[in-house]
């Protein structure tokens, strides 16, 4: 079943491992709020719910638990929420006192109402995920490989080297790497004590006639990537592209980025972007789900 943020991507995933679609009615009141009805018997059924928590969070969180609550008061033995981008993933601990865990609240939300199973993809600290709510089931997929599998297929003509940019990141660009049949290096990023201002470090590495990749899982403000194309664009590469799992940056982000020079902007489509080179990842979770429960 499809929630309300991704038809498309269920129609997909239905296609793909043959299994049936329930249907949702619903639609926006006009103060915002979301009516929802569910078509068909789900007593004793296993259900897979899609929906995203992009923004908007909020609306997007409320109706998969207001969903998952029904279909569990409808009978479903079991509700698995696939959700290709979890939101409020990054406060994943208390960095200072008082500051409130919302990765943790998030999970335990979703639990309380009626979620089994959780299946993401590349949430932003899978350690902290993991150890969260132990009695909520969770899968997280590593898109990296699937994303640069895809690549490898689409740009066989490029000679990549595969840049991290930071420290983070830098295990997600080696298995890129490694798909690509390339190496990968690692910036090493700073913060201004003064301006707090994110800097990097000239790369010792050399880009001469490579097409550079710059990876990371996640793109908002867009500040880390614009310095990172910089500081690389500056070393005289062949190309510099980039290649995100989960694209929440705004079209000014993406104007700025080709203003400087870069060649591609690319990400899954966790987040609908078109404005940017998309890779449907809904082969990804279909062979998952095939393997898993199929
Ligand atoms: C950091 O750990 C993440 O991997 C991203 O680099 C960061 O969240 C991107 O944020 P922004 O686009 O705001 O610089």
């Amino acid at each position: 079943m499809s929630g309300p943020t991704s038809l498309e991507l269920t129609k997909s995933i239905a296609l793909l491992t043959k299994l049936p679609m329930l249907l949702l009615n619903f639609k926006h009141f006009y103060d915002g709020e979301t009516y929802l009805q569910i078509e068909g018997d789900v007593s004793d059924e296993e259900v897979i719910i899609v929906q995203n928590t992009a923004p908007p969070q909020e609306k997007n969180l409320i109706e998969l638990m207001l969903l998952s609550q029904s279909l569990k008061e409808h009978g479903a033995s079991q509700i698995h929420a696939i959700i290709p981008y979890l939101c409020y993933a990054r406060a994943d601990r208390e960095r200072i006192s008082g500051e409130v865990v919302s990765h943790k609240y998030t999970l335990q939300l979703l639990k309380s109402a009626g979620i089994d199973s959780l299946i993401t993809i590349n949430v932003h600290n899978p350690a902290a995920y993991h150890s969260f709510v132990p009695s909520l089931e969770k899968l997280n997929l590593n898109a990296f490989t699937f994303l640069a599998e895809q690549l490898k297929l689409s740009s066989p003509e490029k000679e990549w080297l595969i840049v991290a940019p930071d420290k983070g990141a830098s295990e997600d660009a080696k298995t890129v790497a490694n798909i690509l049949s390339t190496e990968a290096f690692w910036l090493e990023k700073y913060r201004d004590p003064h301006t707090h201002e994110v800097k990097f470090k000239p790369p010792s590495f050399n880009t001469n006639d490579k097409d550079v990749l710059i990876i990371d899982d996640i793109i908002t403000s867009g500040g880390t990537a614009l310095k990172a194309a910089e500081i690389i664009l500056s070393q005289s590469p062949r190309t510099v592209s980039f290649l995100f799992v989960h694209f929440l940056a705004q079209k000014q982000t993406i104007d700025a980025m080709y203003s400087l020079g870069v060649e591609r902007v690319m990400s899954s489509n966790t987040i609908i972007n078109n404005s940017i080179h998309q890779i449907d990842i809904a082969p990804l979770i279909s062979n998952l789900l095939l393997e898993k429960y199929l």
